[in-house]
């Protein structure tokens, strides 16, 4: 036994945007995906790779299953998991009413630890392997999640919600915050595949100070990502002109204190003048695309087109639990709704990149995951394209595109059959 091993199924993986660049399509219709020591030996042909390998590989076949990479959410919130679904009115009057109650049961570590292994259960039910995640403004929250995230040897990237300015109960101060900020990242940083995230939550949450703050500790730690929300909301957006009116606009409140950079992903970024995007562009930065969230807030039609011509990056986020489901899937299906309210039309290619390898390359991490090249990790998902009955009338014939829209439109957790993480079974649907 070499420890090498294989599953034969049809593969689909992109390397980059296969509207923007046809090669970048990895399409194999009986194919074969050999995995070694958690990390991708080989993907392609079955005929071809089966040639010369030892008989005693094991090999599962999965007669009707595509695999392809694990999903990556962008922009996720830990503790909004049981809030989801709260009928609020838009951001600010939903974040009163419904979130800030949730969050404040954080405080709590029993119930952290509780809730860390559900939502961790969810992501890898909905087929996600790899999340940029926000804890709330309790460093237990970030314990917990991490802890599991190490136990499950997940890829995640999250922090603690800076939030000096925060509502009651829910404030943290500028030392404060520092101080459990460097304490997160000393505890757990390149442990298994766990990265920190300074989280400032967003501009009203903190004060000048407190962001200064998390400048200066991203400056110190280049190795961590920055992640907050950007212009979502038109009250918001007016509330934090108020707020910050020495700076240019929105963006620009964070630019002056070192948060705009290539590990910089800013959530939402639905009203977002040229000159910002120009400067997120030329800094690296991404942003998440949430769709669901952003319908469901009534927040606004993010434009994909026009922020992918100023050069910025762009991932999807189900933005729980103002998102309305864990799926990348259906988020790619929303994120198609949303072009075609602004008249534009998302490729299903395009979207099964997005809900991927455009996480993987937003974050910094295409050379780790987001595809099977030899090297890589193998987070993969197997997936049923017949899990419902739509689903199989709809899956059974056409192009791949055709099949991969039913699969998006249709599809939900019910598709994923089983989610592998560096090639070991972390999730099934089929007990
Ligand atoms: N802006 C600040 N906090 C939040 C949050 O929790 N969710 C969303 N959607 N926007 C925010
Ligand atoms: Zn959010």
């Amino acid at each position: 036994m070499t420890g090498l091993r294989g599953w034969r199924a049809e593969l689909v993986w992109t390397l980059g945007d296969p509207t923007a660049d046809e090669e970048a399509l990895r399409h194999v219709p009986d194919g074969l995906l050999l995995v070694e020591d958690g990390r991708v030996v080989a993907a392609g042909p079955c005929g071809e790779l089966s040639q010369g390998l030892p008989p005693d590989v094991p090999i599962e076949t999965l007669p009707g299953r595509i695999i392809t990479p694990g999903f990556v959410d962008a922009h996720v919130h830990f503790p909004q998991l049981d809030m989801m679904a709260s009928p609020g009115g838009a951001l600010l009057d939903w974040l009163e009413r419904y979130t800030f109650p949730a969050e404040r049961a954080f405080a709590d570590p029993a119930h952290c630890k509780d809730a860390a292994g559900r939502f961790v259960g969810s992501l890898l039910a909905n087929g996600t392997t790899t999340a940029m995640v926000y804890g709330s403004v309790h460093k237990s929250s970030v314990d917990a999640l991490f802890e599991e995230a190490l136990r499950q040897d997940m890829r995640l990237i999250a922090g603690k919600c800076l939030m000096d300015r925060g509502p009651e109960g829910l404030r943290d101060s500028v030392e404060g915050g520092a101080e459990e900020t460097v304490a997160l990242i000393r505890a757990w940083r390149g442990r298994g595949r766990l990265g920190y995230a300074v989280t400032p939550r967003f501009a009203l949450g903190s004060s000048p100070e407190q962001l200064a703050m998390a400048g200066r500790i991203l400056a110190e730690h280049p190795d961590t990502w920055m992640q907050t929300h950007l212009s979502e909301n038109l009250a918001e957006i007016e509330a934090t002109r108020a707020a910050f009116p020495e700076a240019a606009d929105y963006l620009d409140v964070y630019d002056r204190f070192g948060l705009v950079g290539p590990r910089s992903m800013f959530a939402h970024a639905i009203h977002v003048e040229d000159r910002a995007l120009g400067r997120m562009g030329e800094a690296g930065c991404a942003c998440a695309f949430c769709p669901t969230s952003n319908l469901f807030l009534g927040s606004g039609l993010f434009d994909l087109e026009r922020t992918r011509a100023h050069g910025v990056k762009v991932a999807l986020g189900s933005d729980v639990g103002a998102g309305t489901r864990y799926s990348l899937l259906t988020t790619a299906a929303e994120a198609w709704k949303v072009g075609q309210l602004k008249g534009t039309r998302l490729d299903p290619l395009t979207g099964l990149y997005l809900a991927g390898r455009a996480g993987a390359e937003a974050l910094g991490l295409a050379d780790r995951i987001g595809a099977f090249e030899p090297g890589l990790e193998a987070d993969f998902v197997v997936l049923d394209p017949a899990a419902t009955p739509a689903l199989a009338r709809r899956t059974g014939a056409g192009s791949l595109a055709e099949r991969l829209f039913a699969l998006m439109v249709l599809g939900d957790e019910r598709v994923v059959e089983r989610t592998y993480l560096t090639g070991r079974l972390a999730h099934s649907r089929i007990p």
